[in-house]
């Protein structure tokens, strides 16, 4: 079960004018809850203007490192974002929720060559992969196509740069600039033409065994289909959205008036009831029980549970595969019941 702890700021790092990374202290105490794989994130809560406030973080250290750290960038009129960048200090503590996601690197015994397709903040995640993949044995191979607007704008610059000094055979590390025309980097975004370029030609003699991608929608769903397009398989493809623009389905069918529900949580069942149209994450939160969540908006998976009696619809789902769906997994944030009762088991995800 995922809980929250309380982590000290032990640094703050201005990465660009406008991200920074935050290290957070880790208690011998905690090592083991806070066990995780290279990829996966960590939710932030704090309190905003007397507000609770949540967000999901990609995990920037590698498992390897004595500490967590995550990498934040300010968001136009982003609560949590421009709080994190303009008002911690190095000694605050934050409430931190033990790591989750499926978005991550699975070492094996093998060699193994990673491709991963990084625009803007999505770095975060590939930091703690490239870092990990890299120290995991002599051979691997790390190719990194790395989009920012601008030098400027380029998060974890000189971490990247010093990884390369430290593997200049094994980190190969490709720049993509939309509005600066930098020596020896693409012009453009990640789009078709820049990922055929890298795959067709420069690393044509490479072959990959996993590819990772975060960024923007629009760049993920790009390099998703100009991946397939060459070829690759879609389970090596494996990729984060931080947001999602997908907007939600028509309201699908759902049950009338009042919806009778019984939460299974840590072994503890709850009773509630409900208005049909509230999304059932909502209905937990107003009776004040501690069901997990992050991005209240379908594209963490935090909340995450198993309908276990009656049925539910989502109104927007970019997670869970259809054979998850069909073994009764739903994402709470998006899902009103469907029958007039429903138990919802979030111990059995
Ligand atoms: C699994 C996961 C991992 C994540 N990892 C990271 C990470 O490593 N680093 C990081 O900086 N963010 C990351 N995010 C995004 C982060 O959780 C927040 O969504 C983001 O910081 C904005 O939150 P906010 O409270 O500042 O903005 P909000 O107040 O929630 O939103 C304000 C406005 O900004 C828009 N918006 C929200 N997020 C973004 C975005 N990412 N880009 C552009 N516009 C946006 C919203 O649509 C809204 O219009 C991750 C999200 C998920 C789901
Ligand atoms: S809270 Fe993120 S998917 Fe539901």
């Amino acid at each position: 079960m995922s809980e929250f702890y309380s982590l000290k700021i032990s640094q703050i790092d201005k990465l660009t004018a406008n991200a920074v990374n935050l290290k957070l202290e880790l208690p011998q105490n905690l090592k083991d809850s806070y066990e995780f794989k290279p990829g996966q994130y960590l939710t932030l809560k704090a309190d905003i203007n007397g507000e609770s406030v949540r967000r999901a973080y990609s995990i920037s250290a590698a498992p390897s490192e004595d500490y967590l750290s995550v990498g934040i960038k300010k968001v136009k009129g982003g609560i949590f974002s421009t709080f994190a960048v303009e008002k911690l200090n190095e000694g605050d503590h934050l409430d931190v929720m033990t790591p989750l996601g499926t978005f991550f690197w699975t070492p094996n015994s093998n060699i193994q060559n990673i491709a991963l397709l990084a625009a803007g903040s999505g770095i975060t995640p590939m930091m703690s992969i490239a870092k990990s993949v890299l120290n995991s044995n002599d051979t691997s191979k790390v190719l990194l196509i790395f989009g920012n607007k601008t030098v400027e704008e380029v998060m974890y610059r000189n971490e990247l740069l010093a990884l390369q000094e430290q593997y200049p055979d094994r980190f190969l590390l490709e720049w993509v600039y939309s509005r600066a025309n930098v020596p020896r980097t693409q012009f453009g975004r990640i789009d078709k033409g820049i990922i055929n370029h890298f795959f067709k030609n420069t690393y044509s003699h490479l072959s990959f065994d996993d590819y990772f991608v975060c960024g923007p929608e629009d760049m993920i769903n790009t390099s998703l289909s100009t991946l397939e397009a060459l070829g690759v398989d879609e389970y090596c493809i494996h990729f984060e959205r931080f947001v999602s623009n997908t907007p939600k389905t028509e309201s699908a069918p759902i049950a009338n008036g009042t919806v009778q529900v019984n939460v299974i949580l840590d072994e503890v069942d709850y009773q509630l009831s409900c208005d049909s149209k509230t999304a059932l994450l909502d209905a937990c939160i107003k009776e004040k029980i501690d069901v997990p969540y992050s991005c209240h908006g379908g594209v963490c998976s935090t909340c995450i549970a198993r309908v276990t009696k009656g049925s539910a619809v989502m109104e927007k789902n970019e997670i869970l595969t259809d054979s998850e769906i069909e073994e009764g997994l739903i994402l709470t944030c998006q899902a009103h019941a469907t029958s007039s009762e429903i138990e919802l088991n979030y111990d059995d995800v």
